[in-house]
């Protein structure tokens, strides 16, 4: 099939090259010049695992492009993928903008076509993650505007950055929203390669389709919050989350996946995501009371971790040095979205404190997007833990786990690790001499201990 993929981000990007890999010829698109100009050049703008693989065969045989010039992508597609930011706005809900932005521009290139003679019929696709009736007030919009035959399918995209070449290229589930059974049918061929294993493909309304996103990353949000809240609690009574974790993931009722206690999640997607169903909602007079709850846990945890911080050097962060290891907000990816590391920099910045950021892939994002910020870029985590009061370990990427800690100690002023995602083993950091402090678990004093039976 002839495909444009409008929007050639995170999503877009993996679409069209993972679109292309079946046989399709595919021409992404996107109004951000630069973007456009290392695709062409073959170079990806964002790290993705296995993405740089799937973009050069392709480009190489010939079934995927990228332009900067709309006509040329729409006018030889049948299918037209809609992969653009649904930012949220001031009260949460999801800013359609970009959306409408894109539609106005296809209406103008197809007005223009019409009058040359061209209506071929269009099916326009939302990838995007739009709440309930975008597909619906999509449809109007074109059907008010062009003389073409403009069919409109919701097909919300699961994908994880991080993996996202394989959820893409093996997704869990594909979903169709639409009303008519011959895009129905039309997207089910499409998809039919990606899901050869049996994964099921499911065509339903567009309002069903628009809404299971959104319901699938609130749930998962919702896990990581119900974790949190109960990690304050194991803190209280002294149990420990993670032994929790494992008694409760090992019932199949409720699998393994996303019940990790920490510093909360962030992203592109799951904060934006929870606003914009709770503003749906009460748009629609509801109070949705667990996605509400979900967001301020989220919230919260960021706060105490920072409260956790600030306790163990008792208020004192005025001069002293942090090695924050992880600026991306979660592994295997550059996207810094809504990271929890952006907020923990900044607030270690106000407080007087100096900053050592190592990331594997994520501080040029860092510096494009708060260039002003007087940080030291460190090479590697021992690079960033020289010299510093203690690590603040944030994102929990794989390089940081089994850690050389003799290396590590020798490098630290003060041997004091503050974990907001759990990596390491209390009594070994405790028998390592280490000052070791996590979410939800007994905080252990190996180095404080150690320094004041000397005193003694
Ligand atoms: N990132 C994820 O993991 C993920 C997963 C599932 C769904 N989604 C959803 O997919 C959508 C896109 O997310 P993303 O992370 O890829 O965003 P992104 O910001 O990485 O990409 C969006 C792209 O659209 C381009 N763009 C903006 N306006 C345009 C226009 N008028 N014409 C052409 N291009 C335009 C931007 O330059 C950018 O390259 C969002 O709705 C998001 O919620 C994201």
């Amino acid at each position: 099939m002839r495909i444009a993929v409008i929007g050639v981000g995170y999503v877009g990007l993996v679409t069209a090259a993972g679109l292309a890999e079946t046989g399709n010829t595919v021409i992404g698109y996107d109004i951000d010049p630069t973007k456009i100009e290392k695709l062409q050049r073959g170079e990806s703008p964002i790290y993705e695992p296995g993405l740089d693989h799937l973009l050069a065969r392709n480009l190489k045989e010939g079934r995927l492009s990228f332009t900067g010039v709309l006509e040329e992508a729409i006018l030889p597609a049948e299918l037209i993928f809609l992969a653009l930011p649904t930012p949220p706005m001031t009260g949460g809900e999801a800013d359609l903008s970009f959306i409408f932005s894109a539609a106005d521009s296809i209406v103008r290139v197809l007005s223009k076509a019409y009058l040359n003679g061209i209506s071929d019929s269009k099916i326009v696709i939302t990838k995007s993650t739009v709440p309930v009736g975008t597909a619906r007030r999509l449809q109007h919009f074109f059907a008010e505007r062009l003389p073409h035959r403009m069919r409109v399918a919701s097909n919300p995209e699961f994908l994880r950055e991080g993996y996202a070449v394989e959820d893409f290229l093996k997704p869990d589930r594909v979903v169709i929203g639409s009303p008519d059974p011959e895009v129905g049918e039309k997207l089910y061929q499409l998809y039919l390669p990606y899901t050869r294993q049996g994964n099921p493909i499911y065509i339903m309304d567009w309002e069903s389709a628009e809404l299971t996103k959104y319901a699938a990353n609130a749930f998962l949000a919702m896990r990581i919050s119900f974790m949190n809240e109960l990690a304050r609690l194991c803190e209280r009574v002294g149990a420990d989350i993670d032994k929790v974790r494992l008694g409760m993931g090992a019932d199949s009722r409720i699998g393994r996946r996303y019940l990790y206690a920490g510093i909360g999640y962030g992203g592109s997607c799951f904060p934006k995501d929870t606003h914009a169903l709770a503003a749906t909602a009460r748009q629609h007079g509801l109070s949705l009371h667990l996605v509400e709850a979900t967001i301020e846990v989220n919230v919260h945890q960021r706060k105490l971790f920072w409260e956790k911080v600030r306790d163990y050097y008792h208020g004192q962060l005025q001069g002293r040095t942090f090695a924050v290891w992880g600026v991306a907000f979660k592994p295997d990816t550059d996207d810094i979205r809504e990271a929890p590391a952006i907020d923990v920099i900044r607030w270690l910045l106000e407080a007087g404190a100096k900053v050592r950021a190592f990331d594997p892939v994520a501080l040029p994002s860092l510096r494009r997007d708060y260039p002003d910020w007087p940080i030291y870029y460190a090479h590697n985590p021992y690079d960033a833990a020289e010299g510093a009061d203690g690590i603040l370990v944030i994102t929990e990427w794989a390089e940081f786990r089994q850690p050389d800690w003799s290396l590590l100690r020798q490098k630290l002023s003060r041997p004091a690790i503050i974990d907001g995602r759990n990596l390491y083993n209390p009594a070994q950091l405790y028998a390592l001499g280490i000052d070791y402090i996590s979410i939800g678990r007994p905080s252990v004093y190996g180095y404080s201990e150690k320094v004041e039976s000397k005193q003694k």
